[in-house]
C-alpha cells in the first residue's frame, strides 16, 4: 500500500481573477506535484476582504501566496508572512518596485524564499531565467515589450490604421485593457516591470519612482504610417542597461527595424532579451497576462519553493541611474512648404551634432511633412536641436519625437 504525501499548506490571500485560477490549477494539479516532490501542496485558509482573516491563515501555512494587489494592505501582509518564516510568493509588481528592498531584507533575515515570477511578464519565466539560469552570466543589458494592453493597441494600430482611440476601445472591448487604462498607456506598468527587473539583472535598488517612463497615448496613425514606409514597427519598450557611468532603466515607445527580435511581438504577448557576453541573447516570449496563465507562474514558484535550496538574491549595492544617453530618434514636423526648408531643419541638426539617416517628405496643400531618422545621438543634443526647430517661423506644429532602436538581430 503506498501512502499519500504529506501536506505542504499554502495561505491565499486574495481570490479575484489570479487568486481564483491559482485555487482552481492547484487542485488540479496537487496529485501530480506530491508524487514529483514528496509534499503535496493544499490551500489551507483564503482571504478576501469579505472572508477570513490574516492571522488565522498565516496560522495555517507553510507558504502564502499573495495576490491581493496593491500596497495596502499587502505590503504588511507580506512583511508578516516573511518575518514568521513563511516563503511568499507574489505577482504583485507595485509591491516588488516600491518596497523590494524591504521584503528582500524580510526574507534574508527570517531564510524565507521571496518568488515573485508572475509580477513581471505573467507566464513568460524571465524572474527565472535572470535570477537563477543566467547567475553566472554577467548581464549588461535586459529590455523587452512588458506591457500586454498596449503591444495589442500598437499591433491593432499597425494591422488596421486605426487610431490610438479606436484601437484602444477595441483592447477594452475584448478584455485586453482595463476600464481605467492609465497606468499601461501612460508606461508606469512597464516602468514597475523594469524596476523588477534592472533590481534581478544587476543587483542594484530601483525604485519604481526612479525610472523614467513615457507611453504611447500620443501615438498616431499617422506615425505609424510613416514607419512602415521607413521600414520600421512601434513598441513600448522597457530597458535596463549598463552604461559607463551607472544604469540607463527607462520605459519609452520606440521604432524597430524588422529583423530586431522585439519587432515580431504582436497583440498582447509579452517579450524580454537578456543580453550578456557569456551568452549573446536570448529572447523569451509569451502571455504576458490572464488568470490561468498568471496563476501558473504562481504555482511554479510554489513548487520551487517546496523544494530547497532557498532563492534569495544578495544584498543590493547602490548604483548611479544616467538618464542622458546616446539613442537614434524619429522626428516628424509640419512645416510650410516652400523652398529651403528642409535645409534650414538639416543645418540646425548638423550644428548640434545630430546627422540625418532617412527622410520622407509629403505635400499636404501648403505645408508638408517632414519624417526623419536620425543617427544615434546624446539625447540632449537632441532635444536642444528639436526645441530650435519648434520656434522656426516656417513650423506649423509641435515637432513628434520618439526613440529608434537600431540593432537588427539576424
Ligand atoms: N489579472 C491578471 O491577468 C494579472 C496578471 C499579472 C499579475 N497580476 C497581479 O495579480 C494580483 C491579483 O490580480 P487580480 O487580477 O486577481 O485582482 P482582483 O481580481 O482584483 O482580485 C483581488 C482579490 O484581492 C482581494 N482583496 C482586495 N483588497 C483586499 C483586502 N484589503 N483584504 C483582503 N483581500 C483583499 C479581493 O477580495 P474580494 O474578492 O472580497 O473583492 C479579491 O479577491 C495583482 O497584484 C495583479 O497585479 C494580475
Amino acid at each position: 500500500m503506498t501512502s499519500s504525501p504529506p501536506p505542504f499548506r499554502v495561505g491565499l490571500l486574495g481570490h479575484g481573477t489570479v487568486g481564483a485560477a491559482f485555487e482552481e490549477l492547484l487542485a488540479s494539479q496537487a496529485d501530480a506535484i506530491g508524487k514529483k516532490v514528496g509534499l503535496r501542496p493544499q490551500i489551507s485558509g483564503v482571504l478576501t476582504r469579505s472572508r477570513g482573516s490574516f492571522e488565522d491563515v498565516l496560522d495555517r501555512s507553510d507558504l502564502v501566496v499573495e495576490l491581493i494587489g496593491g500596497t495596502d494592505p499587502a505590503l504588511d501582509y507580506a512583511l508578516q508572512s516573511l518575518r514568521a518564516g513563511r516563503h511568499l510568493v507574489t505577482a504583485n509588481k507595485q509591491l516588488l518596485s516600491q518596497h523590494g528592498e524591504a521584503l528582500f531584507d524580510a526574507a534574508g533575515q527570517s531564510g524565507a524564499q521571496l518568488r515573485f515570477e508572475a509580477a513581471v511578464a505573467g507566464v513568460v519565466p524571465v524572474i527565472r531565467v535572470i535570477g537563477e539560469t543566467l547567475a553566472g552570466a554577467h548581464i549588461e543589458r535586459v529590455h523587452g515589450i512588458v506591457n500586454g494592453t498596449t503591444n495589442f493597441i500598437l499591433t491593432a494600430m499597425a494591422r488596421t490604421g486605426a487610431s490610438y482611440e479606436d484601437a484602444l476601445g477595441e483592447a477594452q472591448e475584448l478584455g485586453y485593457a482595463e476600464a481605467d487604462p492609465t497606468e499601461d498607456v501612460t508606461g508606469k506598468d512597464a516602468a514597475a516591470k523594469m524596476a523588477i527587473l534592472a533590481r534581478l539583472a544587476f543587483g542594484a535598488p530601483v525604485h519604481l519612482e526612479e525610472v523614467p517612463y513615457e507611453g504611447i497615448e500620443s501615438i498616431t496613425a499617422e506615425d505609424i504610417a510613416y514607419a512602415k514606409e521607413l521600414g520600421l514597427s512601434l513598441k513600448l519598450i522597457g530597458s535596463a542597461e549598463r552604461r559607463d557611468d551607472g544604469l540607463w532603466v527607462q520605459v519609452y515607445p520606440a521604432f524597430l527595424y524588422a529583423g530586431h527580435p522585439l519587432a515580431a511581438v504582436n497583440g498582447s504577448f509579452n517579450a524580454v532579451t537578456i543580453e550578456s557576453p557569456a551568452i549573446t541573447e536570448i529572447t523569451l516570449s509569451g502571455p504576458g497576462a490572464g488568470g490561468m496563465q498568471t496563476a501558473s507562474a504562481v504555482l511554479g514558484d510554489v513548487v520551487s519553493a517546496m523544494i530547497p535550496p532557498s532563492f534569495n538574491p544578495p544584498p543590493a549595492v547602490p548604483q548611479p541611474l544616467v538618464t542622458d544617453v546616446e539613442s537614434a530618434f524619429y522626428l516628424h514636423v509640419e512645416v510650410a512648404d516652400r523652398p529651403g526648408v528642409l535645409a534650414q531643419v538639416a543645418e540646425i541638426l548638423g550644428l548640434q551634432g545630430v546627422s540625418i539617416k532617412s527622410v520622407v517628405q509629403k505635400g499636404i496643400g501648403e505645408d508638408a511633412r517632414l519624417a526623419m531618422v536620425m543617427h544615434p545621438v546624446l539625447e540632449s543634443r537632441f532635444r536642444a536641436a528639436v526645441d530650435l526647430i519648434g520656434r522656426l517661423d516656417f513650423v506649423r506644429s509641435t515637432p513628434r519625437v520618439i526613440r529608434v532602436i537600431e540593432e537588427v538581430f539576424e
